[in-house]
């Protein structure tokens, strides 16, 4: 595919890093528990399904519905083997955003070739940090009104929020959750529940400072300036070991049961992935909830979940063609180092 013949045209220097053995907490091992979500099933069509109007796609159709549903998943908790848990994940896609928009009007291939990689075409404009667009703001508060719904039927509010570090997701979990039930909990930013790593200038995020002051109920435990945009376009398989690293770290390090993740379409792919769950295209401002079963990964030996597989360049300054007859895009390397353990193939 013309796609991936992503052509550098200047110098880039060439990083030598050695990865040491990880010591962290132990991996985990997730399975779907099946039967109490639409969306787990082969049986629903992604493509014409509305959960938003069908009680987040439970099964259960009762009136007494949500409290059935937390009965049974306390009970599968209370009889869980030891080193066994099981978590409910609401897995949430932010809605429409400029960038979106732009796609769609430029059409697939002049975007990915030319136009993700600038800000604006003159009258629009999608980054850095593409915003929710207006269409984006009112499919939120649809969200934000299905989950209303629900509270009278006994619906686990989240416990716990965590989010990407993109704005788009951000306005997305405070408008969702504000008018429902919000801080507490605080929700925790994560620095890689963030797009697909890549030179889209929709997915360099705003300084830390900028977006501690825009969500002030956020709790933001990264760096001022953004160390993954620019980056090379990363693999499905890339970012399937990154969301995975980073899904691990979330479970491990968060008690709760309720765990909601805001973020965008290519992180829930690798979060379903993860989970073991079918593939499914979540719409802008969708939700797909998830019964997960949480194991230590026993055949775990001890070496690094994802690891670098061929030594890889860090950009400076590059005038890059990234399709053939496309004009080629100035990219400015932004980050110097960090980069060290990001994972690329
Ligand atoms: C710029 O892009 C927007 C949508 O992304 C489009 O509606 C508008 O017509 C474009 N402007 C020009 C001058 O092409
Ligand atoms: C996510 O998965 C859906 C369904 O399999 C697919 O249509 C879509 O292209 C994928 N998108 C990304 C960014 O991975």
């Amino acid at each position: 595919m013309i796609f991936w013949s992503l052509l550098l045209l200047a110098t880039s220097g060439l990083a030598n890093i050695v990865f040491p053995a990880y010591n962290g907490p132990p991996r985990l091992k997730y399975s779907v528990v099946p039967g109490y979500f639409k969306q787990s099933s082969l049986a629903t069509d992604d493509r014409t399904y509305d959960p938003l109007r069908d009680s987040f796609g439970l099964t259960d159709p009762s009136p007494h519905r949500w409290y059935r549903f937390r009965q049974n998943i306390h009970a599968l908790n209370m009889n869980a083997p030891e080193g066994v848990r099981y978590v409910v994940l609401y897995l949430a896609r932010h809605g429409q955003g400029h960038h979106n928009v732009a796609e769609e009007f430029f059409g697939w291939e002049a975007w990915d070739c030319y136009w993700a990689m600038q800000g604006t075409n003159g009258t629009y404009t999608w980054g850095p940090d593409a915003k929710l667009s207006p269409r984006g703001h009112s499919e939120v508060a649809r969200t934000s009104k299905a989950w209303k719904r629900e509270v009278p039927h006994g619906v686990p509010l989240p416990e716990s929020h965590h989010v990407s570090p993109l704005s788009r997701s951000l306005s997305t979990l405070v408008e969702t959750w504000k008018p429902v039930a919000l801080n507490p909990p605080r929700p925790v930013c994560h620095e890689l529940l963030r797009e697909t790593l890549s030179l889209h200038y929709s997915d360099r995020r705003s300084k830390a400072s900028y977006l501690r002051e825009m969500y002030p109920e956020v709790e933001f435990p990264i760096e001022e300036e953004d160390p993954l945009w620019n980056f090379h376009r990363e693999s499905e398989i890339g970012r399937n070991m990154r969301i995975k690293h980073v899904l691990d770290e979330i479970i491990n390090n968060d008690p709760n049961t309720y765990i909601a993740m805001t973020s965008h379409l290519g992180v829930i792919n690798s979060t379903l992935v993860a989970l073991g769950h079918r593939p499914y295209a979540l719409q802008t401002a969708g939700v797909i909830p998830v019964v997960v079963k949480v194991e230590r990964d026993l055949e775990w030996t001890g070496e690094p979940v994802w690891r670098k597989k061929e030594s890889w360049e860090i950009p400076k300054a590059e005038m890059r063609s990234v399709c053939p007859g496309y004009e080629p895009v100035l990219v400015s390397g932004q980050y110097v180092d960090g980069m060290g353990v990001w994972p690329y193939s």
